[in-house]
């Protein structure tokens, strides 16, 4: 299989149309990397230039092109737990949150969910921390731009080496354990997958419909990518939806350089809307 080159003229036209659609911004640097996890695609679709790979992906109106380019130049690595300071501060924040509530009522958004460990475990959390979890009416929004992520994610089946380090009493409460081949899988449980309402949608470029608030918005390991200005506009976003007081989590390698006046560092990378 002869590799393709990709020619700089080419990698431009990639590079304008990948900021546009997604806030990407792909620098000089990443000209080899597109071709190297690219050139597999172009053979798929028995294409010899990166040309006409840039025509069937502009012409591709499905959404699906884009989000197969965006998971080969990016990540979807997760896994349950993540980023384990932030579960162990969200421990105090709940009994704030539940104090609060006249209504047992809680909705929270997982921007850029990937395969789905986030927004379970935020299901997980609830219900091993809130004793009446069944009365509560919750609701999480799980949305990522990558439809092979989410159908994943829509599943809720995980293989055994991200299942098992898990506490055995959440593994027991959380997951149904299911034969798989000759394998072992885990399966999210039906009620908790029920609480998860998953949907495609693009944070740089679609439209910002929602007009309920969150009482908190995960949205960690996705900006990475993106550049200071589609970062800014984006939680510039976000804070038009948080409640004050409401928490909104980063990874852990992200932070806040701009929107001091609306959002305060509580540390391990939880802002704060004021
Ligand atoms: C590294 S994963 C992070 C998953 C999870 N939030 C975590 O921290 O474990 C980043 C996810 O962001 C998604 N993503 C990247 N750009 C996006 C965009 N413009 N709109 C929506 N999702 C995007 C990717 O498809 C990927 O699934």
């Amino acid at each position: 299989m002869a590799e393709i080159e990709l020619k700089p003229e080419e990698f431009s036209l990639f590079r304008k149309y990948i900021y546009e659609k997604v806030g990407i911004a792909l620098s000089d640097q990443k000209s080899t990397l597109v071709k190297g996890r690219l050139n597999k695609r172009l053979n798929q679709l028995n294409l010899t230039s990166f040309q006409a790979y840039y025509d069937y992906l502009i012409s591709d109106t499905s959404g699906d092109e884009l989000a197969l380019f965006v998971s080969a130049i990016s990540t979807n690595v997760t896994s349950f737990f993540r980023e384990g300071a932030q579960w162990k501060w969200l421990e105090g924040y709940l009994d704030e949150l539940i104090a609060s509530k006249r209504e047992k009522k809680i909705r929270i958004w997982s921007a850029g969910c990937s395969s789905g460990e986030e927004p379970y475990t935020i299901l997980m959390f609830l219900q091993h921390h809130l004793s009446d979890f069944d009365q509560w009416d919750i609701k999480i929004l799980a949305t990522d731009i990558s439809p092979k992520v989410l159908s994943h994610a829509m599943a809720g089946t995980y293989d055994a080496k991200g299942v098992e380090p898990l506490p055995k009493e959440i593994v027991l409460r959380s997951f149904e354990k299911i034969r798989f081949d000759n394998s072992v899988r885990y399966q999210i449980k039906p009620h908790l997958r029920s609480k998860v309402l998953f949907r495609l949608y693009n944070l740089v470029t679609d439209p910002f419909f929602f007009k309920n608030r969150f009482d908190m918005i995960f949205c960690r390991n996705v900006m990475i990518y993106f550049d200071d200005k589609t970062r800014h506009d984006l939680i510039g976003r976000f804070t038009t939806i948080l409640p004050k007081g409401a928490p909104l989590f980063l990874g852990s390698s992200e932070s806040l350089t701009t929107h001091r006046e609306s959002l305060k560092l509580l540390g391990s990378s939880i802002y704060q809307r004021l």
